[in-house]
């Protein structure tokens, strides 16, 4: 059995994407555990730049199976055209994309949901996606969900929807103030969508289980990151799914025993999107120039990306809570032209050196980073495909970074493409 676990150390788009499209090849299979079309991960093949959001990004490896887990959110709509779109580039997806019948739907009134009370947060908005997320997740725990098996059964599928139009409704028309939903609409749309996806779900705790006990290699896709997870983020400033490498097991139906390894995807510098805490944050010209260097603009949203300092505090405690056993350092280039590089070592808080992560975030939002300075290698890294060949001053911002970690380097991005990559160490290698 060999289950390797890509999870984000930070608050997302580390570029995961990328590195478990490097992966796959190596790997059976690629499942994707949580989160829903929130997520969009960017891979570069050639000259062609593909996104995907619901799809895992094993998908450009012909022959790979791919499964969207029980955890994962699924807005039919968004996963047929993401379908579609990658069909009319030439990635056929027939007979190796699987959805769990377990996962749930994201319905029209979530998304409304979503919007609506973004906006009656006003300053204390989450900065959402709008996709519907939280809401489904709300629903999925409240057992009123309405899971991709049911889709399949038309008289079920209505009583269900039925049921929750009546609640739905009510809030729509009345604390909303906006249009209600038509029961006949939503139903047909939704039975349309139910024919489309019909062929792709199956039991994917199962195939799972059968692949990992024939000796196949999984990798379990992580969306978004440890600082996003609704646990064990900055809660409220989260998304609402388990990010963290735990929620591969509970996201997927495999134990926790097929675990071989567990992948943390680092970027060299940090970036978050939508409101919240972010200590190593830098909203001047050094910001932005990370963010025009780093082309941080969200791959889901467009919007731009808050930019700042690697935080060596917030990547030992994603060490600590997914229990890392590798890193892979993403987007090294990004920094080539800086004159220092600083990295966030401790915070202070109300005049105390902290060197634990803070578990409030309004506690984290005044905390103060302490760095310490090592200097930058002005000169490309760009396409780099071996460590000897960095700049010494690049080589000991890595070995740094490892020892601050406290997790093996095993991977360094140094550009958006496939081949751009150093390996020091295969992180599919059984660490135990
Ligand atoms: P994900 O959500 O974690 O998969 O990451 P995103 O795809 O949202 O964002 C990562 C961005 O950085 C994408 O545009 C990638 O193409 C790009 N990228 C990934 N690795 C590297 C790298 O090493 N160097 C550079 N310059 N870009 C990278
Ligand atoms: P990938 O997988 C970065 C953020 C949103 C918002 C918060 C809650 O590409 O790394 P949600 O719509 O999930 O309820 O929004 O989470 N967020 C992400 N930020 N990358 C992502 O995914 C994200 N998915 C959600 O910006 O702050
Ligand atoms: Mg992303």
């Amino acid at each position: 059995m060999s289950g390797l676990v890509v999870v984000g150390t930070q608050w997302g788009d580390e570029g995961k994407g990328k590195i478990i499209d490097l992966l796959a090849e190596r790997a059976d299979v690629v499942a994707r555990y949580q989160g829903g079309h929130n997520a969009g991960h960017t891979i570069v093949l050639g000259g062609e730049r593909f996104v995907v959001h619901l799809v895992p990004s094993g998908i450009f490896h012909p022959g790979k199976v791919c499964v969207i887990g029980n955890g994962v959110v699924v807005d039919p709509a968004a996963l047929l055209e993401e379908i579609q779109l990658l069909r009319e580039r030439g990635i056929a997806v027939e007979g190796r994309l699987f959805v769990s019948n377990r996962a749930h739907l994201i319905l029209p009134y979530h998304k409304a949901i979503d919007k609506e009370s973004e906006k009656l947060r006003g300053i204390r908005r989450i900065g959402t996606t709008g996709r519907g997320i939280g809401p489904a997740y709300v629903d999925k725990m409240a057992r009123v969900g309405i899971q991709v098996g049911d889709l399949l059964d038309a008289d079920l599928f209505r009583e269900k929807l039925q049921a929750n139009l009546l609640e739905m409704n009510y809030l729509m028309e009345h604390r909303y103030e906006i249009p209600r939903f038509d029961l006949e609409e939503v139903f047909e749309t939704y039975q349309g969508h139910g024919k489309a996806i019909a062929p792709y779900v199956a039991d994917t705790a199962l195939l799972l289980h059968r692949a990992l006990k024939e000796g196949k290699r999984v990798l379990f896709e992580g969306a978004q990151g440890t600082l996003l997870d609704v646990d064990f983020g900055t809660y409220p400033y989260v998304t609402s799914s388990s990010a963290c490498a735990g929620g591969a097991c509970t996201c997927t139906g495999v134990s926790p025993l097929a675990m071989t390894g567990v992948l943390g995807v680092a970027k060299a510098y940090t970036t978050r999107v939508g409101s919240g805490p972010f200590p190593t944050e830098m909203q001047d010209a050094l910001g932005e120039l990370f963010r025009e260097r780093g082309g941080e603009y969200g791959a889901t949203t467009g919007r731009p990306r808050r930019c700042g300092w690697f935080d060596a505090v917030a990547a030992r405690y994603a060490a600590r809570i997914n229990g890392l056993t590798g890193l892979a350092l993403t987007k090294l280039d990004v920094l080539d032209t800086s004159e220092t590089v600083r990295v966030c070592v401790a915070y202070r808080l109300r005049g105390e050196t902290i060197r634990e992560f803070v578990g409030s975030a309004h506690d984290l939002e005044q905390c103060e980073p302490v760095y310490e300075d090592l200097p930058g290698w002005k000169d490309s890294t760009r396409g780099m495909e071996t460590f000897d060949r960095l700049p010494s001053a690049a080589q000991r911002f890595v070995r740094r970074l490892e020892t601050l970690v406290g997790v093996p380097v095993q991977l360094i991005s140094t550009g958006a493409k496939r081949d751009e990559v150093i390996e020091i160490a295969d992180p599919l290698k059984a660490a135990r």
